[in-house]
């Protein structure tokens, strides 16, 4: 039986998550699950639902949430870590800056992505030195954002340490393309990817019969995106307007480059007039999640906490997070899954620099991780690649450095920055935003 911690103890998603945890007990059995998070205050009504919940629906799992490290982090065998440094008001302005001056304001990609980059390096690492220190065999799985700027931290400070960086998004389109496709399961689709992630294709997509699948979705590609054509929205992520959208507008991705299917946020790269063009400044995702997911969760554990009882809450098993035990039970249990992981490239994308990290298929064993060789990328992909992962390492770069100079460059080489005086001005607003955050540049 395995024994796990959750990092990011007070996130929206966490109720859920530990809801999907305890039913999936035949793929992955606990001894002991935990709560981790540095903000006391934010955790507990999380926490305290999340103990009744486990008392009446696995009471043999031992419970508890923490904010001491020793204690979160001994006697563990995962560390699930999805933290999110300076929380929501952060991503609000890292959402909202950029849009000021026309660019496209986003948590993962472009200016707001790098801000937000920079404040997730130095505390993934310190969940990793807690690992280290308190559970020196434990595995971390991670997909704290921006996953890309994180994995390339990971690689260069950390190059020895047990972790895998992981993103959920291939995933949650897969769902999408399964019940476009009538089958049961994402898992029933063999896939062919390449790219970084929030930055990638799919070049084949096959059933587990070795038939090909990408004929029949390209043609409902072209006309629906990756939203289902009657509009019966059963992805979890589509019912909300905004993901709506995105998923909408896959469509136009595919037509610039018809021989693969593209991941949803080469929106923000291909189409950025029109992102910014759909978006109000004053009223950003951050605020939608804030409003909602955020409002609902909460109420819900503190429902929870009065009434006693989760027996009949609407806190659901996260779907979103089923990559998650998938990937642990590999580890765990050798199930040699074939997983899109974030890993350092060695070859698998022939034509890339070894040491990029990628976004790529991988089996997972026991041993850990091993990349799938995927061939050459076209020069589109190339041209695109290159520059964006150049981006990530010059995040990293001013991370270690505190170097101002390379953050303006990074900032200069962002595909959806139009120019060096825009992105200097970013930058200078950028700091003020995080002076609590960032090392002084
Ligand atoms: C997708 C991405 C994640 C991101 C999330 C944001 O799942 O893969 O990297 O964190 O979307 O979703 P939200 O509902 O918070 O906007």
């Amino acid at each position: 039986k395995q024994s796990v911690v959750i990092a990011g103890g007070g996130s929206t998603y966490t109720a859920s998550i530990v809801m999907l945890l305890i039913e999936n007990q035949d793929k992955f059995p606990l001894r002991k699950l935990r709560l981790y998070d540095n903000d006391a205050q934010r955790q507990e009504p999380i926490g305290k639902a999340c103990e009744i919940i486990v008392k009446e629906r696995a009471p043999e799992v031992e419970f508890t949430y923490t904010t001491d490290p020793e204690e979160g982090f001994s006697d563990v065998d995962f560390v699930m870590a999805h933290i999110r440094v300076g929380g929501l008001p952060m991503r609000e302005k890292d959402e909202k800056i950029p849009l000021k001056y026309g660019v496209v304001g986003q948590e993962t990609c472009g200016p707001g992505g790098i801000a937000y980059g920079m404040r997730s390096i130095p505390d993934v690492i310190e969940l990793i030195d807690y690992m280290e220190k308190y559970s020196p065999n434990a595995w971390m799985l991670n997909y704290s954002n921006p996953a890309a700027i994180v994995a390339e931290a990971t690689r260069r400070l950390k190059p020895d340490s047990k972790i895998i960086n992981i993103c959920d998004m291939p995933v949650a389109i897969k769902k999408s393309l399964a019940d476009i496709l009538g089958l049961d399961s994402e898992n029933d689709i063999v896939d062919r990817y390449y790219g970084l992630n929030h930055f990638g294709w799919w070049t084949e997509m096959y059933d587990k019969d070795g038939n090909d699948l990408m004929p029949q979705l390209k043609e409902h590609v072209k006309k629906y995106g990756y939203a289902s054509a009657n509009d019966d929205i059963t992805n979890p992520l589509l019912a909300e307007a905004s993901w709506n959208d995105t998923f909408v507008k896959a469509k136009d991705l595919y037509a610039l480059d018809p021989d693969t299917l593209p991941n949803t946020y080469l929106k923000y790269y291909y189409y950025p007039d029109y992102v910014v063009e759909h978006a109000n400044p004053n009223h950003t995702r951050a605020n939608e999640v804030m409003e909602h997911r955020e409002k609902n969760v909460f109420e819900e554990c503190r429902r929870i906490v009065e009434n006693g009882t989760a027996e009949d809450t609407s806190i659901v098993p996260g779907e979103h997070a089923e990559f998650i035990v998938q990937l642990a039970s590999a580890l765990a249990y050798n199930t040699n899954e074939r997983m899109l992981l974030i890993v350092k490239n060695n070859g698998a994308i022939s034509n890339l620099d070894p040491e990029y990290m990628v976004e790529v298929p991988c089996i997972v064993s026991k041993r850990g991780v091993e990349p799938l060789a995927m061939g050459p990328v076209p020069t589109f992909q190339k041209g695109l690649i290159e520059q964006q992962v150049s981006v990530e390492r010059l995040v990293v770069d001013a991370y270690l450095e505190k170097s101002y100079q390379k953050l303006w460059q990074a900032l200069t080489l962002s595909k959806i920055v139009p120019s060096a005086s825009v992105a200097k001005e970013l930058l200078d607003d950028l700091i003020e935003a995080n002076k609590d955050y960032w090392p002084e540049l």
